[in-house]
């Protein structure tokens, strides 16, 4: 079997990838090791970046968007009692979208079905051969039968735990990671937002968030420690200390009730360079992490896919390799951007184990500052909505 362009994952990078390549003609095979039900059943942070929303514009996938997204024109950050609003399209002209990420993946989904588009689901043992020569292929087993596809290229959008990293050699790959020392403890509930926008809250227990699915569906976050177990917490004990967290008048407001999903996610930044290795590009995950705390996530992939999809429509349509080459180059330069963006925010909302008092002291100073400080808060919008592709 042949495909131009095999698609290792199927979560969102895999999935838009296919469905751009998909709208110029260029088909591809994903390959996912899970069920469908799986990857739709993880609950990813909910903001969208304009550059996302124009990629799943061009892939015919953003209608419900459009419907059910909501338009967000800033942010509140709070500290102790006080809180400010951050007013992106003041700043950059520019909204964000709040949409579940598992939305967008089940958006994709429909997207990639209703054109017939090739997907093995529950895959397993997928090696990739040959990638720095120009005849790759990769084999993999399903349901005990084993299956062989040549390829022209392939795209390693199988997250921080897939292959494709690992098989870029140890001698040409460089890896830079920072674990944090905390987690995130995240409850769903079908309770209305507490506020219209999102409200990230530096408080001396520690950093939370409230954000938002739809009018009756919220998503709500507490720092915690990495030894907790989200057992450990009842949901009395979560609102409790959520409201602990937050304004006064804020905790006033807050509307609790049953979770729905309770989970605990750890922090990490990580890249690996290079992004591509001969005929192997990765995208997303694959790649790259980022600590939640920008929601740069999806939105760091979605320019990785837009450069591996460019590069690809120039070669398949025109014969010029420039995109490829030019592949790792430019999206690193992106990726750090966002790496970065992500490490200031989540350094200035969180409180570290081994923080000293005047580094308390920094923390409040750069809150006033970015509160007071008119270019301040427009850099802080730009990384936010996002920087350009
Ligand atoms: N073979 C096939 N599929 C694999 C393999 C493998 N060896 N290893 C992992 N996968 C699949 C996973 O099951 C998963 O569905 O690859 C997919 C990777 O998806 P994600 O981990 O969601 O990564 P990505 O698509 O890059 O999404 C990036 O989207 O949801 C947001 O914030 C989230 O940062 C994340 C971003
Ligand atoms: C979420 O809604 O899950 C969310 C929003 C913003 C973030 C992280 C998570 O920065």
């Amino acid at each position: 079997m042949h495909h131009p362009v095999v698609i290792i994952g199927g979560g969102p990078s895999g999935l838009l990838l296919a469905q751009l390549l998909h709208k110029r003609g260029i088909e591809s095979l994903v390959l996912e090791r899970k069920t469908k039900a799986h990857v739709l059943g993880r609950i990813r942070a909910g903001v969208l970046e304009q550059g996302l929303v124009a990629l799943l514009e061009e892939a015919g996938c953003a209608a419900r968007l459009h419907r059910e997204g909501f338009v967000h024109d800033g942010t509140c950050i709070a500290y102790g009692d006080e809180m400010f609003r951050l007013d992106f399209t003041e700043h950059t002209g520019t909204p964000v979208i709040v949409y579940g990420q598992t939305e967008v993946t089940r958006d994709l989904y429909e997207a990639r079905e209703a054109a017939g588009g090739p997907i093995a689901f529950e895959v397993e043992d997928v090696v990739i051969h040959g990638a720095e020569t120009d005849s790759p292929h990769v084999t993999y087993t399903k349901h005990g039968e084993s299956h062989r596809v040549s390829c022209d290229f392939i795209a390693g959008c199988d997250g921080f735990h897939g292959v494709s990293r690992q098989t870029i050699p140890l001698s040409v790959r460089r890896e830079y990671e920072k674990v944090y020392p905390f987690g995130w403890l995240g409850v769903l509930s079908e309770t209305p937002p507490v506020y219209p926008e999102l409200i990230y809250a530096n408080s001396p227990r520690g950093f939370a968030l409230c954000s938002m699915r739809n009018d009756h569906l919220s998503r709500y976050y507490i720092q915690c420690s990495l030894s907790d177990a989200p057992g450990d917490w009842s949901d009395a004990a979560f609102w409790q200390e959520l409201k602990r967290r937050l304004p006064a008048d804020i905790a006033g407001r807050l509307v609790t009730g049953p979770s729905i999903e309770k989970s605990i996610a750890p922090l990490r930044s990580f890249v690996t360079e290079p992004m591509r290795w001969g005929r192997l590009f990765l995208c997303g995950d694959a790649a790259h992490i980022v600590p939640p705390t920008g929601a740069k996530g999806l939105n760091t992939a979605a320019s990785d896919v837009h450069y591996l999809y460019t590069g690809l429509r120039a070669f398949y349509e025109s014969g010029s390799e420039a995109g490829l080459e030019a592949y790792s180059e430019k999206a690193l330069a992106r990726v750090w951007k966002a790496e970065r963006f992500s490490w200031w925010f989540s350094s200035l909302l969180h409180r570290y184990p081994d923080q000293s008092a005047f580094d308390l002291k920094m923390q409040i100073a750069e809150l006033e500052f970015l509160r007071a400080n008119t270019a301040a808060q427009r850099a802080m919008a730009e990384n936010y909505v996002g920087l350009p592709y």
